[in-house]
């Protein structure tokens, strides 16, 4: 992928992303060298987090990226935010903030079911956790959310300005003034942190627009020009514009609530920068204080990092996550179920599922075991892997429907037409480990579904 600079200059995504990991690397590392003597790089395990909806490409992506920071493979850990998040709240005292007293956690009781609401700035990252007695947590559905992250509110507002003052104009300072068309941006961001239910919203024209700003009648009634110095939105407004977001994913919520899985949940956690906001705080207390316990920590901003640094400290704290999508192998047509004809590369194939869509599967563990028997003539198989999102998998696969994410080069015996494989499959964080072992022989054959090998 490739995105582009505030100049229009293209580079590749991998870099820039690699570029701020090491940045921040540097950052960080310098500042613990300062304070604990003689610590080496190899002392430093790295936590990199990421969003739960995001699939094992964008994760392997990541580590791709932390690689190129210069972290290196076995000092690093993908986490995912949520379980952060719910790993801060299971550790740390909060604070409850309806009645902001500081509480114990027994919302995180053994058994117990919570969903993590965690509001960014792009997106809505939604999860829900059961606490298992050994106190790991386990994934009970499959992540999801949407876009209505904190940015939107500053995009809605800014989409009002640009009526108020006019394209035109806002086309200039961003064009010609752009230090100044910043500030507007930063003044946005700043005020709308204090928008409650019941407030108005201010902004500073711009220098250059002072006193040439006519509100079109539109919009009289919710925007006003005050002492020429400030753009005022009215708390209806406000509340108009917040709902957008708000009231969408309240509703993705309420219908993720109503789902067989999610009944035993008891508690909301709200976290994230966006959980600050007053409004969005109001919207989830009147609909859901009534049945759940809502709870939104102090600093709902930092929770994701702390709970991050607990998870670095863990061996393991998750234990259990849901497959994504069906995961199998491209058999040629004439395979029948378990018993496999070796594959030429041009024939159809049919997929044989081996990991359904949904099903639990381990982190570090051995997912699932097959016993195949691959016949041909030729000494080397390939054994391809594939994925497909489709709830109900269709038999043959096609370019459309399925992504093939890695291979097995399987050798077979000389003298011998048939070979009985024992497939296992492991999940290490963001791979599937495939291992072939040749009953006969033992001998084993290793391979790697990674998630990026067409784009790399
Ligand atoms: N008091 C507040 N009121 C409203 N919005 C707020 C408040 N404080 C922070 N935000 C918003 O929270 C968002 C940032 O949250 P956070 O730091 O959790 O995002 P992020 O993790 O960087 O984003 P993402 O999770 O989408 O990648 C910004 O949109 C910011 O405007
Ligand atoms: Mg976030």
């Amino acid at each position: 992928m490739v995105i582009k600079d505030i100049g229009g200059k293209p580079m590749t995504a991998i870099v820039v992303f690699a570029l701020c990991i090491e940045y921040i690397k540097d950052q960080v590392s310098d500042e613990v060298k300062g304070a604990i003597h003689g610590l080496d790089d190899d002392d430093i395990h790295w936590v990199v987090t990421v969003p739960a909806i995001w699939n094992e490409q964008a994760r392997q992506f990541m580590i791709e990226a932390s690689a190129k920071a210069g972290i290196d493979k076995d000092n690093l850990t993908l986490a995912l935010e949520p379980e952060c998040a719910a790993m801060f709240c299971r550790y740390l005292a909060i604070y409850k903030s309806s009645k902001d007293h500081e509480m114990d956690l027994k919302a995180f009781d053994e058994n117990s079911r919570f969903m993590v609401v965690d509001l960014g700035g792009g997106t809505i990252d939604i999860t829900l956790s059961e606490v298992l007695p050994s106190g790991q947590l386990k994934e009970i559905y499959n992540a999801t959310g949407g876009p209505w992250g904190g940015n939107y509110i500053n995009e809605q507002i800014i989409e009002t300005l640009k009526h108020v003052i006019g394209w035109k104009g806002m086309r200039k300072i961003r064009s010609d003034e752009y230090d100044e068309y910043l500030e507007l941006l930063r003044n946005v961001e700043q005020n709308k942190r204090g928008v409650e239910h019941d407030s108005e919203f201010s902004v500073i024209i711009p220098n250059e627009l002072r006193g040439k700003i006519i509100v079109p009648e539109s919009h009289n009634q919710n925007v006003r020009v005050e002492k020429e110095k400030y753009i005022t939105f009215s708390a209806s407004l406000m509340r108009k514009i917040f709902s957008s977001s708000v009231d969408s994913m309240i509703k993705h919520v309420e219908d993720l609530l109503q789902k067989e899985e999610t009944c035993m949940v008891s508690t909301i956690l709200l976290v994230g920068g966006y959980a600050a906001s007053d409004m969005v705080q109001h919207g989830f207390r009147e609909k859901f204080q009534k049945n759940y316990k809502i709870i939104i920590p102090a600093t709902p901003d930092m929770v994701v990092l702390k709970g991050a640094v607990i998870t670095g400290h863990r061996v393991e704290a998750i234990v259990g996550r849901m497959a994504k999508y069906h995961y199998g192998l491209g058999l040629s047509t004439s395979a029948v179920s378990g018993r496999i004809i070796s594959i030429g590369e041009d024939e159809e194939k049919s997929f044989f599922s081996l990991i359904i869509k949904g099903q639990e599967i381990k982190v570090g563990d051995v997912v699932t075991q097959y016993e195949i028997v691959l016949k041909g003539n030729s000494r080397w198989a390939n054994l391809e892997m594939y994925t497909t999102n489709e709830n109900i998998p269709r038999k043959i696969i096609n370019n459309e429907h399925f992504t093939k994410i890695g291979s097995i080069h399987v050798k077979l015996p000389q003298y011998k037409k048939e070979s009985n494989l024992i497939l296992t499959i492991s999940y290490d964080e963001t791979e599937f480990k495939v291992v072939a072992t040749d009953k006969r022989t033992g001998r084993c054959f290793v391979g790697t579904c990674r998630f990026l090998e067409k784009q790399i």
